[in-house]
Formats: C-alpha cells, structure tokens, sequence
C-alpha cells in the first residue's frame, strides 16, 4: 500500500511538472532570486524520481513482495526431492542414480533391520562415485515408523515431490504350505507399505500441485508365478492401488504410475539357483535378464515433469517376456 501511494505520488508530480512546462513555463519561483538547486522544476524531477525509485526498490526487495515468487515460480525453482524405499538395494540404487543424474536431490529409504552401517557405507561407496544420497531409515510395513521417516525427511527438505515404492520382499512357497507369516510379510512389505508411504505423503503434494507417484511391481503380478501367491497377490494389488489413487489426484498434477520389472539381475534373482536361473532366461526373448539401470531409466522418465499425461498406467520392463 505505501508503495502504491509512494509511486502514484510520484507520478502525479512528473505529471504536474509536464503540464507546468507547457502551460505555466514562466510560473515564478520559490524566490527572487533563486539557486539552481531550489529551482521548482528541479525540485519536482527530484522528487518525483526519488519517490519512483523508493517505490520500486521496495515492491522488488521486501519480505512481503517475495510472496509473489511462493508456489507457482518457486516450484520451478526449488529443487525437486525424490524418496526412493528401498534405494540402497539392487533396483533401489539404480533408480537412486538415474533421479540424481536428472539433478533431484535423492533419499534413500533403508532398513535392514536396524543394522544402519549397510546404508551408511553404501552411502559412502556411491559418493565416491559422486553421488550425494540422504539416508532415511524406516520399515515400510510399519505405518507408525514411516510416519517418524517421513515427518523427518519433510522437516529437512519441507517437500517431497517424486516417491518411488521400490522396496520389496520375497518369501516363496506353494500355497499348501505357505505359513501365515509367510503370507503377512510379503502382504505388508510389498503392498500395504504403499498405503503407509503414499497416504503419508500425497497430501503435501496435493498442497503443491505437483507429484510424482511410481510403484514398483513385477511381472509376475501381470502372468502370476508358481511358488508365489502372496508376492503375485501383493504385487497385483498395486496396479489397483495406483489406478485408483491416479483418479483421485489426476487434478492436482499428480500422476500415478507401475513399474513392472521383468527379471533384473540383482541380488533377489541371482540367488535363485543357476538351473531354474538360466531356464527363465530361455523364456525371455531378449535372451537376457534386464539391468537395474533400465529400470532407473523408466521411473526417472515417468518422475520427470513433463511426463504428465502418463498416469494410472502400468509399464512392463521385461525383454518380451510377457506381452499383454
Ligand atoms: N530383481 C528383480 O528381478 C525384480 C523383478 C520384479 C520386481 N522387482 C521388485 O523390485 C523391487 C526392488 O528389488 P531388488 O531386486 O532391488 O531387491 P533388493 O536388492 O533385495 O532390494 C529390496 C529393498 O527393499 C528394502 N526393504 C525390504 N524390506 C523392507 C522394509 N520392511 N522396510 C524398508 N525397506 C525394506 C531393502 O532394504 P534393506 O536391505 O535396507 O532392508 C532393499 O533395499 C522390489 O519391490 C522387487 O519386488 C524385482
């Protein structure tokens, strides 16, 4: 407000020193006889152009003013964080580089049952490698620890725009004798983590109006897999999960979107024995298992801002082995 009457004061005066010159050119001075420097006209430019620059000065520097940069502007600004569960594993690491190489700055969720030195020396071991990585450590299939996770790393960075729910477990077994537990892991870890994470983040995200939301899930959720109904069931509900939250969302320049890897060679695939090993590989087309750094690629393209059109859509990765 005291800009606005400090610029229109000074407006109102360059005006009224135009019109003096064209209609009241010999108007007496202050006083016979005058100094230069006390001379109206003088007088009138130097206020006026004293009270322009004041105002303009204030309207560009004030603390109020930095208002008009806030959301829109400052979200192309800022620097774009991305949480990665699991991130300090096969697939979780890759992701991990591919989003740091797009130039996030990149979280990288870890448990390992509390043992925090695994993560700590994989952080050192990347940054060697010149990747900067945070560390946040929390079970997934926990809501109360992720809700400790989470409201820490919104403390340190105040947003998180891109989740990747990359974490996951396997715990194999033919229905007829899959334990209990068996069942509940896997159901816990690889889908009702996805609720505890992303219900713990999207309304910070719906707030900004933008996210990025990508869930790992498998191409076994797609054909099913012998020795895997829990793992199958977990990752199948997932497409479900992200085809019902992209709808709820899809305004608010929030996508949603599976990644469904096909046989990557991480440590999860390299301990299956090498026979059953090199018979799945028979059954992909490519002749190959994928790399970590295919699927890093993938989600760093759909986490991208631009890919906003992709939402509520599953994305195979899996060299042909199965085409639906
Ligand atoms: N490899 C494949 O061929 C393949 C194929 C299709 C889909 N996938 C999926 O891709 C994702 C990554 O798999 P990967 O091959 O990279 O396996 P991985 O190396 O074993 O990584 C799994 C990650 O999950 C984390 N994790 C497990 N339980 C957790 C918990 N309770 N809380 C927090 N984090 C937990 C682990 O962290 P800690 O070690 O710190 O506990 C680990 O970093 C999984 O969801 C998997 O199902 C993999």
């Amino acid at each position: 407000m005291a800009n606005d009457i400090a610029l229109l004061t000074g407006s109102i005066i360059a005006i009224f020193y135009q019109v003096h010159i064209y209609f009241w050119r010999d108007l007496p001075s202050f006083a016979t006889p005058t100094p230069w420097f006390l001379e109206y006209k003088f007088l009138a430019i130097c206020l006026s152009y004293l009270l322009t620059s004041i105002s303009l000065t204030k309207t560009t520097f004030s603390p109020k003013n930095k208002k008009v940069f806030t959301s829109k502007e400052l979200k192309m600004t800022v620097k774009k964080v991305a949480l990665v569960t699991g991130g300090t594993g096969g697939i979780g690491s890759a992701i991990c580089r591919s989003l740091h190489d797009e130039g996030y700055d990149v979280i990288a969720g870890y448990y390992g049952g509390g043992k925090h030195e695994r993560a700590k020396q994989w952080q050192q071991e990347q940054g060697k490698e010149g990747y900067d990585f945070a560390l946040a450590y929390g079970d997934i299939s926990n809501y109360e620890s992720c809700e400790e996770c989470i409201s820490g790393i919104l403390k340190e960075f105040g947003h998180i725009d891109i989740l990747i729910n990359n974490a996951g477990i396997t715990r194999d077994c033919t229905l007829k004798r899959m334990s209990a537990s068996q069942w509940g892991e896997v159901i816990s870890t690889n889908l009702t983590s996805i609720f505890n994470t992303t219900r713990l983040v999207v309304n910070s995200m719906l707030e900004n109006g933008f996210g990025r939301i990508i869930n790992i899930s498998s191409v076994n959720a797609q054909k099913g897999q012998f020795g895997q109904v829990n793992y199958s069931a977990a990752k199948a509900g997932i497409h479900g999960f992200t085809k019902a939250l992209a709808q709820e969302v899809a305004g608010k320049n929030i996508t949603v979107n599976t990644v469904s890897p096909g046989y990557i060679a991480t440590s999860m695939i390299m301990e299956v024995e090498e026979v059953i090993r090199e018979k799945i590989k028979q059954g992909i087309p490519v002749g190959r298992f994928g790399t970590p750094e295919e699927i890093g690629r993938l989600v760093s393209f759909l986490a991208h801002e631009d890919s906003g059109f992709m939402t509520g859509a599953d994305f195979s990765a899996n060299g042909g082995q199965h085409m639906s």
